[in-house]
């Protein structure tokens, strides 16, 4: 429950009363930010697949981010460049999720097999409305799973396509005998893929078929049944979930398509300065434009309470996954790039995007263990900027990679009782955090300061845990829109974290202005 305190001239949230109104705290420079975390009380997995990529044929998504073609210069194996698939390999990508997106809700799948020069050329009517060569396609794709390490997240079509159709691919991807197997071993792959996840549609209130719910949930249910794997190997099944808020969906679906599923899904995405199509600029904003988008990306929080609400209703035991598969921001393209194409700068307030996001997970991750942020390169709140043979990190990249601990660790909840940070009109918690013990049992910390100038303290009570050393590294950069470019390859990326000191059950944070830091507690 959220409670508002009149605090430093402004309000603060106090996150929650139970561990913070047991510990004493030290006032170390006047009025430090309080925080506990329960190590005594883990919760859930925070699980591997909260850092899956999305992977459209969006603008330069697949052609040119990812696939430049065997005979390029670009160095390549099999088509995939390296240097893409070797930065994607370091963030241990758990699973990717393909072939869209509102692409996914027209493509038919017999397009993107055989010989490359045999497949049609079709007109991509989503996204700019260019010529799609179906040279990437399922072999393709899975090839990338393979170099990248990842597991696959296919997307049906129930958009235009028929049940019989989505059927057969799912036979064709993963039966070891029949015409099908034959004929994918014929293409060059004898051996079945595995697919850990198929989406039955995407986006169907949308460009997925503008249907309403109660449709959509028996189509879900007639397409979910025919999504057949063999003997011995499993599919999680997810549905198109809900467009934001849209509850009623999320309700229906549930009540009507629960029992033939593993999860559904939500898209939410940030675009600040509201309105549609988004026109907030990606970098050159303002104060005031970060705060919007820092203070939208917080609504998440409230999303996915309410969501998960609803699910809890209809599946008490949590045995469905809520999978937050599209989220991220959403700008104006960057001027000058071909419309349609979802080209973005990526910049420091990007960063603290996905922190919040990623932190926001970790309290809801007993019903969210997916999310796939949108998407993996060249569109939207990419990880990676390509141009020709040449690639650039972005800060929500590093963040992704800082994060990797988090993948499969524990959840330890943590409680925040933050100042908060406003600016014009926009207003929201200044620090977000999330805490986990990893696999190897050593314990993380990720804390981020959203306040544009202002450094923030953070005295955390270790509840269940002590610990002599605190080290980790930040991401902070000297302007708000402080980002990376194919000139400037460093300007945002991870540096080693001094403001850290930790003393048996009491560690002290100082953070910096708009910064993420992330600790490791020994
Ligand atoms: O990520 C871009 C688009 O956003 C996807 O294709 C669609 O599912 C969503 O509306």
């Amino acid at each position: 429950m959220l409670k508002r305190t009149a605090r430093r001239g402004g309000v603060a949230i106090l996150m929650a009363a139970t561990m913070l109104s047991n510990a004493a705290f030290a006032d170390t420079n006047g009025q430090p930010t309080r925080a506990a975390i329960a190590a005594d009380t883990p919760g859930p997995v925070y699980h591997k697949e909260m850092f899956t990529q999305f992977a459209e044929h969006l603008g330069n998504g697949i052609y040119g981010g990812l696939w430049v073609g065997p005979d390029s210069t670009i160095p390549n194996t099999n088509g995939f460049r390296n240097d893409v698939v070797g930065a994607l390999r370091d963030l241990s990508v758990p699973v990717i999720r393909w072939p869209g997106g509102c692409f996914a809700d027209e493509y038919h799948w017999r397009d993107g097999i055989g010989p490359q020069s045999e497949r049609p050329t079709r007109i991509n009517t989503h996204w700019g409305g260019v010529t799609e060569p179906n040279t990437v396609g399922t072999h393709e794709f899975f090839e990338l799973t393979r170099q990248v390490g990842a597991e696959a997240y296919v997307a049906g079509n129930v958009g235009n396509g028929s049940p019989a159709e989505m059927a057969e691919w799912v036979e064709y991807i993963t039966s070891p005998a029949g015409t099908l197997a034959e004929e994918r071993a014929a293409n060059g792959h004898p051996e079945p893929w595995d697919m850990a996840y198929f989406g039955v549609g995407n986006e169907l209130w949308g460009c997925g078929g503008n249907m309403r719910p109660e449709y959509a949930a028996d189509l879900t249910r007639r397409y979910s049944t025919f999504v057949k794997v063999p003997e011995g190997t499993k599919v999680m099944k997810i549905a198109a979930g809900a467009n934001v808020d849209d509850y009623n969906w999320t309700e229906t679906m549930m009540k009507v398509a629960a029992p033939m599923l593993d999860g559904v899904s939500l898209h939410y995405y940030v675009h600040p300065a509201g309105g549609w199509p988004p026109r907030a600029p990606a970098v050159g904003f303002d104060e005031n434009g970060w705060a919007d988008a820092l203070e939208r990306a917080w609504h998440m929080d409230e999303l996915v309470t309410k969501h998960s609400a609803i699910m809890d209703k209809y599946d008490p035991e949590k045995r469905l996954f809520l999978a937050v598969d599209e989220w991220g921001s959403w700008y104006a393209q960057d001027p000058g790039t071909t419309p349609g194409f979802l080209r973005q700068q990526n910049t420091l307030r990007d960063a603290l995007i996905a922190a919040i996001n990623l932190d926001i997970f970790a309290k809801h991750a007993d019903r969210v263990r997916m999310s796939a942020i949108a998407q993996m390169v060249n569109v939207l709140q990419a990880m990676i900027l390509t141009d020709g043979d040449r690639m650039v990190l972005t800060p929500t990249y590093h963040v992704f990679e800082m994060y990797k601990p988090w993948q499969d660790a524990t959840v330890l909840p943590i409680e925040i009782d933050t100042p908060t940070y406003s600016s014009g009109e926009y207003e929201l918690p200044a620090v977000s955090g999330s805490a986990v013990r990893a696999k190897d049992g050593t314990m993380h910390v990720a804390l981020s300061n959203a306040d544009a100038t202002e450094e923030n303290t953070v005295t955390i009570a270790l509840n269940g845990a002590k610990a002599s050393r605190a080290t980790g590294r930040i991401l902070t950069g000297d302007r708000i829109d402080a980002h990376n470019t194919f000139d400037a390859l460093q300007t945002v990326r991870p540096m080693p974290f001094r403001g850290a000191r930790v003393n048996g059950d009491r560690l002290t944070v100082t953070l910096p202005a708009k910064s993420v830091v992330v600790l490791e507690l020994n």
